[in-house]
């Protein structure tokens, strides 16, 4: 099978609160969802990789993307939620895909993405029936708060894990679980819900989702200090 790519990139960045879409705010000198892309570019496992847009994007025609090309393809079709520019990504790449090729789904605001995370996740479930995610165990102590920020329960953590992108599904399985399941915030969300089970891969912290202004401060150490 094949291993396609899809990165949603359709996102306003709220919760970052800043003068333009997050995953175009500058990190080391490039636009934050440059790194991702290049290294999903970059992998040998991966043959092609689809980077979802929004219909309206302003920034993309800014920069010059030729280097990644030709494995890199922009489709100005993203949605209102993650999930539905996920799905019209699928929908865009159904002349492409078969129903038993692998589709990668990572988030544009995970810019520490590295080889090896790719390489774990694609060599685990590469003979799984279903697929599975990238993960890291929950560190924190856990509240569950009442309506008035009291404390109504500690929460077990030891089966509690945080779940992260890629996340790696067939493209049929993919498609047909999020043409069902529409309020998820994750890929592995819409499976569970079509009654299937993905695989957690343990990844780690260093593939942060880049959410608030600190996380980029961070994207940008954890980057500075990768070896090779
Ligand atoms: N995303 C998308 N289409 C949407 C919403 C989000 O493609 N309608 C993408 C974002 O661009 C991001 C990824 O999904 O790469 C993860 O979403 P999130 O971190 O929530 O980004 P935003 O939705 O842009 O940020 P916020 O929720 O703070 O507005
Ligand atoms: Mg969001």
């Amino acid at each position: 099978p094949k291993h396609f790519a899809i990165v949603p990139a359709a996102g306003s960045g709220a919760r970052m609160a800043s003068d333009r879409p997050k995953q175009y705010l500058p990190l080391l000198g490039q636009p934050m969802i440059r790194h991702a892309l290049a290294t999903l570019c970059a992998a040998p496992e991966i043959d092609k990789v689809f980077v979802i847009l929004s219909v309206g994007d302003a920034e993309w025609a800014r920069y010059d993307w030729r280097d990644l090309e030709p494995k890199l393809v922009p489709l100005f079709c993203g949605g209102p939620t993650r999930a539905d520019t996920v799905l019209a990504g699928l929908r865009a790449i159904a002349g492409e895909a078969s129903a038993a090729d692998w589709v990668l789904v990572h988030d544009a605001a995970r810019p520490c993405l590295a080889p090896w995370h790719i390489d774990k996740l694609v060599r685990e479930l590469a003979h799984d029936e279903v697929g599975g995610l990238l993960g890291v165990q929950v560190a924190d102590t856990l509240k569950r708060a009442d309506e008035h920020r009291h404390v109504a329960a500690t929460v077990p953590r030891d089966s509690l894990w945080q779940a992260q992108t890629p996340q790696m599904f067939r493209y049929i399985m993919l498609r047909r679980a999020l043409e069902g399941a529409r309020n998820v915030t994750d890929e592995a969300s819409a499976i569970e819900a079509a009654g299937l089970r993905p695989r957690l891969i343990e990844g780690d912290a260093t593939n942060l989702k880049v959410t608030y202004p600190l996380d980029l401060h961070l994207a940008e150490w954890i980057l500075n200090n990768r070896e090779g």
